[in-house]
C-alpha cells in the first residue's frame, strides 16, 4: 500500500492540503517582514528598493518558491535526496544535490542569527509585560535598545531559549502542535499589525511614511538592487531548501500553483502593513528611518508607550513576533534535520539536538558581534587594501553583517539559481507540467518561460550588475 502511494514520506505528510500553505507562510512571514523589510528600505531609500523588490518577488521568487515546491513533492525526501534522486531518474548529474546542501548549510546560518534576533523579541515581551515604556522617550527607547545589544549574557540567554523552543518543535515532529497554534497564531499576528496601521494613520505622520515607502529616487536603484533581490529570497524563504523539505510532505492533491501565489501574497502584505505602520511611527517620534536593525525595537515600544493600553498592544504584538520567528526558525532546520535522519537513520530527536548546539555555537559570533567583538571586522576595505579581518571601529562587516550578507547576497541567490535550473532544465518539461497538473492549462507556457528563463537570467544579471558597478 505504501510504495503504490505517492503521498508518502519518511518524515510525514500534512495533514490536508492546506497546512502546506500554513507551513509555507509560517515559514515566509517572520523577522524578514515585520523587522528587516523596514528597516532596509529605511537603508535603501524608500520607494526605489521596494519596486525592486517587488520586481524581484513576482519575477525571481515565485518561480523559485513554485520550482522548490515541485521538486520537494516529487522528490519526497530531505532537499539534498530530492535533488540526488531527481537528478538520477533525469539523467542529470547528482552534483546538483550540492546546491541543496549550501542551501542547507545557508538556513542554519541563517538560524543562527535569527535566533538572536528573535531573543531580542522575547526581551521585549517580558519589557512591556512589566510596563517599562510607560510615557518614555525617544531618546529613553534608544538606550534601553542599546543596553540589551551592549550585554552578551542577556542576549546569550534569550538565544538558548528560542532555540530551545525551535529545536523541541522540530524535535517532536513538524505535524502536530505546530500545525495547530499556527492556524491561531498566523491570523492573529495579521489582526495586530491591521491595530498598529490604524494606530499610525492616526499619528499625524501617515502620508509622510506612505510618502517615504512609495517615493522612489532613481539614482539610489542601483545600490540597492542586489539587496533588495537577497530580500526577496530571504524573505519568501527560497534558496535554502526549506519549501522544498516543506513540499516534499505536501499531498498530491494541493495545486502547486495557487499555494504559492497564496504564501507569496500573503508574505508581500505583511511586509507592506508593516512598513506602512512603522514610519510613520518613524517619524511621529522624530527618528530616523534609517536606523538600522535596531528600528523596530525602538520605535515601536516608544510608540506604544505613548497610548493606552500600549503596553497591553506591545505585549502581544512582541509575543506575536516571537511566534512568527518561530514559525521560520523551524523551517530553517528542517533541511539538514531531515538529511541526517536519512543519512544517519538516528532518531530525530538526537539529530536535531546536535545541529541546534552547532547553530547555537555560531549565534554566539552574531551575539558578540554587538558588545565585546564589535570592532572585529571582516571584508574590510581601506587605504591599505582589503583584509579579510580587521581589528577597527569603521568600515567591514561585523560578525552578524558577513553572516546576513553571505546568506542573503550569495547563498540565497546561488541556491534559488541552482533549483530553478534543475526544475527548468534537467527535470522533464512534463513531469514539471504534471506536477504543477497544468496539463490543460494555457498558462503553462508563461509559467514554464518564467521558470527556465526569466528566474534564472533575472538572478545572473543582479549578479553581474553588482561585481561591474
Ligand atoms: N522567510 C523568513 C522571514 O522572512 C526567513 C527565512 C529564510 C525562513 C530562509 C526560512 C528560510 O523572516
Ligand atoms: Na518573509
Amino acid at each position: 500500500v505504501l510504495m503504490a502511494n505517492n503521498d508518502v514520506s519518511v518524515h510525514g505528510i500534512w495533514a490536508s492540503r492546506w497546512i502546506f500553505i500554513l507551513a509555507a507562510t509560517g515559514s515566509a512571514v517572520g523577522l524578514g517582514n515585520i523587522w528587516k523589510f523596514p528597516y532596509m528600505v529605511g537603508v535603501y531609500g524608500g520607494g526605489a528598493f521596494v519596486l525592486v523588490y517587488l520586481l524581484c518577488i513576482v519575477l525571481i521568487g515565485l518561480p523559485i518558491m513554485l520550482a522548490e515546491t515541485l521538486l520537494g513533492r516529487r522528490g519526497r525526501q530531505s532537499p539534498v535526496n530530492t535533488l540526488k534522486s531527481l537528478a538520477a531518474q533525469s539523467g542529470g548529474s547528482s552534483k546538483w544535490s550540492w546546491a541543496a546542501m549550501v542551501g542547507m548549510v545557508g538556513a542554519l546560518f541563517i538560524l543562527s542569527f535569527y535566533s538572536v534576533v528573535a531573543g531580542w523579541a522575547f526581551e521585549y515581551i517580558v519589557a512591556m509585560g512589566n510596563a517599562e515604556f510607560g510615557g518614555i522617550s525617544a531618546g529613553a527607547a534608544e538606550q534601553r535598545f542599546a543596553a540589551l545589544t551592549g550585554d552578551p549574557l542577556r542576549l546569550t540567554l534569550w538565544h538558548t531559549v528560542f532555540m530551545i523552543f525551535t529545536a523541541w518543535t522540530i524535535a517532536r515532529g513538524v505535524n502536530a502542535g505546530l500545525e495547530r497554534s499556527l492556524r491561531v497564531m498566523m491570523p492573529l499576528l495579521f489582526l495586530l499589525l491591521l491595530v498598529l496601521l490604524g494606530f499610525s494613520m492616526t499619528s499625524g505622520h501617515f502620508k509622510e511614511g506612505l510618502v517615504f515607502l512609495f517615493h522612489f529616487d532613481l539614482s539610489k536603484v542601483p545600490d540597492g538592487i542586489l539587496a533588495a533581490m537577497g530580500h526577496a529570497f530571504f524573505t519568501l524563504s527560497v534558496g535554502v531548501g526549506s519549501i522544498m523539505a516543506f513540499g516534499s510532505y505536501m499531498p498530491k492533491k494541493t495545486s502547486i500553483g495557487k499555494a504559492v501565489l497564496t504564501v507569496g501574497l500573503i508574505d508581500a502584505l505583511v511586509a507592506l502593513t508593516a512598513g506602512m505602520a512603522l514610519f510613520p511611527i518613524v517619524f511621529a517620534a522624530g527618528l530616523e528611518p534609517s536606523a538600522g536593525p535596531g528600528l523596530m525595537f525602538i520605535t515601536l515600544p516608544y510608540a506604544f508607550g505613548q497610548v493606552g493600553m500600549g503596553q497591553l498592544f506591545g505585549f502581544i504584538f512582541f509575543l506575536l513576533v516571537g511566534v512568527a520567528a518561530w514559525s521560520s526558525s523551524i523551517s530553517m532546520l528542517e533541511p539538514a534535520v531531515a538529511y541526517l535522519v536519512e543519512r544517519t537513520k538516528r532518531s530525530r530527536a538526537l539529530v536535531t539536538t546536535i545541529i541546534a548546539i552547532g547553530c547555537w555555537v555560531v549565534g554566539l559570533g552574531t551575539v558578540m558581534s554587538f558588545n565585546i567583538l564589535a570592532d572585529a571586522r571582516f571584508f574590510v576595505a581601506d587605504e591599505a587594501g582589503w583584509h579579510f579581518f580587521a581589528w577597527t571601529e569603521t568600515g567591514g562587516k561585523t560578525f552578524f553583517d558577513s553572516i546576513d550578507y553571505l546568506t542573503s547576497r550569495i547563498m540565497l541567490p546561488l541556491g534559488g539559481l541552482c533549483f530553478v535550473l534543475f526544475a527548468g532544465w534537467v527535470l522533464d518539461r512534463d513531469v514539471v507540467r504534471a506536477e504543477l497538473a497544468m496539463e490543460k492549462s494555457r498558462l503553462f507556457p508563461v509559467v514554464y518561460t518564467l521558470v527556465r528563463y526569466v528566474a534564472p537570467v533575472g538572478v545572473m544579471i543582479i549578479f553581474l550588475t553588482e561585481l561591474f558597478k
